[in-house]
């Protein structure tokens, strides 16, 4: 199985090209059923409509098509393996169901509540502030590295006040139990019987005996109480994480690893299922992988990793994301001949385009006078069309916009060019302004460039393929993620 791939694809086409039993953990995080903008800034428009579809047919057509990618995840899976459904409770009552129907009621393991904001205030209902995260096991046999975590403050200092004289402060427990019990920790020690109390000792007589001779047992003064277990500050290993997990919080604006993807999950978060749930080198698959946070923070705790997305959004984002952690992903799927592009959603087409030419993208959709992004370097303003034959009015409306935004350059970018269009171009040459007729084709050579190759100087050229190529910018001199976004946001808008 080849790890360190980002598949740009749905998943459901992808799973089915997976191999079986090959996953160690899977964390999925798929549109919720309750939030639809989502959808329409992330998923391909065509998603989009379909899930529109699905809602509209209620919640059987949302668990139906979730349903056809569980049974492949579950496939997929190792004996060892477990997956983790990321949900709201919109829709976990439904999807646990569908969950125990496909892995067996009895690989069910936990429900966690997250608690992802502390306001959300509601009028009229108790404030909304958690998710849930469906947690299933392939067998009984699942990987597990039971994850501890610190305990409240609070907690040690009304427990473990007891201090020892050496600095060490301790807890006294009970060392007796409910229930009279026969045998040996039934029996009195040191003359102590539990059994008249309706109790018995933690432990048999003589291991009491070793735990004295170890200083272990507090003793009260004679007639004020039994003996006690001291328990050290010092010794306790973590508490035990349960299933409400109240202490990881949602990305705030201000998070450094905040990028701006609107449904992007916190790092520690992910930190905490895959230390749970794989080991080093253990496989990670997460086929809604969004901004990638999965793959991200699987990268880091060197683990191996897969990842999903329909977004070719998405998938930039996550090549960046990844380029920071010195990863160098594998990305299948993303365009590649002028055919591929002309699939492409219009946003996602120019959200390419731009890239293509290391550009920066425009937030605005409307109110930019049709600009959507600007040129490297010279910030240029650019245009893109996902057309064929892109005629004379088109140069017309943006020889406009170009004069307005106080330029005398500007890059059109469409699959080709009527000779109206080249015409027009040659014409406003005459009167002092230049209009790049860039191909699509051309731009996908652009794209195909190494990082560092450099532009040619000089003045401007008169026919496009004398086009000087813009410099290459090295990974993190791209547009920002949050260009993306906004000109994502923009476009859906
Ligand atoms: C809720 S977001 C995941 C966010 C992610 N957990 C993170 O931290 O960034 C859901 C993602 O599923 C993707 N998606 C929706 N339908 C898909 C499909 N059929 N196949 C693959 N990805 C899909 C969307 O593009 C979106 O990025």
């Amino acid at each position: 199985m080849d790890t360190g791939v980002l598949y740009c694809d749905d998943n459901l086409a992808r799973l089915g090209t997976l191999p079986d039993e090959s996953v160690d953990l899977i964390y999925l995080d798929p549109p919720f059923f309750s939030n639809r903008v989502y959808e329409v800034i992330w998923g391909d428009e065509a998603e989009v409509r379909s899930f529109e579809d699905r809602w509209e047919g209620g919640i059987q057509h949302y668990i139906g098509w979730m349903r056809e990618r569980i049974d492949q995840l579950r496939r997929v899976l190792k004996p060892t393996g477990s997956l983790y459904l990321h949900c709201d409770p919109h829709a976990s009552h439904y999807l646990k169901v569908m969950l125990d129907q496909v892995f067996g009621g009895g690989m069910f393991r936990n429900e966690v509540v997250w608690k992802r904001t502390t306001a959300h205030s509601s009028a009229k209902r108790y404030g909304p502030v958690h998710d849930l995260i469906l947690y299933y096991g392939r067998s009984k046999k699942v990987t597990w590295n039971a994850p501890r975590t610190d305990y409240d403050q609070e907690y040690l200092d009304r427990y473990y006040k007891y201090d020892d004289g050496d600095g060490r402060l301790y807890w006294r427990a009970d060392l007796t139990g409910a229930g009279v019990r026969h045998g040996a920790s039934g029996q009195p020690w040191r003359g102590l019987d539990p059994s008249p109390k309706n109790r018995h000792w933690m432990v048999a007589p003589d291991e009491l005996e070793i735990l004295d001779s170890q200083g272990l047992i507090y003793w009260p003064s004679r007639g004020t109480g039994w003996p006690q277990h001291k328990r050290y500050r010092e010794d306790l290993k973590g508490k035990a994480v349960d299933d409400v997990w109240t202490d990881i919080d949602r990305i705030n604006p201000q998070a450094a690893e905040r990028l701006g993807y609107p449904t992007q999950k916190p790092e520690a978060l992910l930190e905490r299922i895959i230390l749970a749930s794989s080991n080093p080198g253990d496989i990670v698959l997460d086929p809604f992988c969004g901004c990638g946070t999965t793959v991200a923070v699987a990268e880091r705790l060197k683990r191996q990793w897969v990842g999903i997305d329909i977004s070719l959004t998405a998938i930039e984002i996550m090549k960046r994301r990844l380029l920071k952690l010195h990863s160098s992903p594998v990305v299948v799927n993303t365009p590649s001949t002028v055919a591929d592009l002309k699939t492409l959603k219009p946003f996602e087409f120019q959200n390419w385009a731009i890239n293509a030419i290391n550009g920066t993208h425009s937030a605005k959709r409307t109110g930019d006078m049709g600009i959507d992004g600007y040129w490297f370097f010279t910030r240029d303003p650019v245009q893109v069309k996902q057309s064929e034959h892109v005629g004379r009015n088109i140069i017309d409306n943006f020889e406009t916009a170009i004069r307005r935004a106080g330029n005398d350059t500007g890059y059109v970018i469409a699959f080709s060019f009527t000779k109206g269009a080249v015409d027009e171009a040659a014409r406003v040459r005459q009167e002092g302004l230049t209009i790049h007729l860039v191909k699509a084709a051309e731009a996908l050579m652009l794209q195909r460039r190494p990082f560092g190759a450099v532009a040619t100087p000089g003045p401007q050229p008169n026919n496009v393929e004398d086009l000087p190529l813009p410099p290459m910018r090295k990974p993190e001199d791209l547009p920002s993620v949050g260009e993306l976004i906004a000109s994502d946001q923009a476009a859906t808008a």
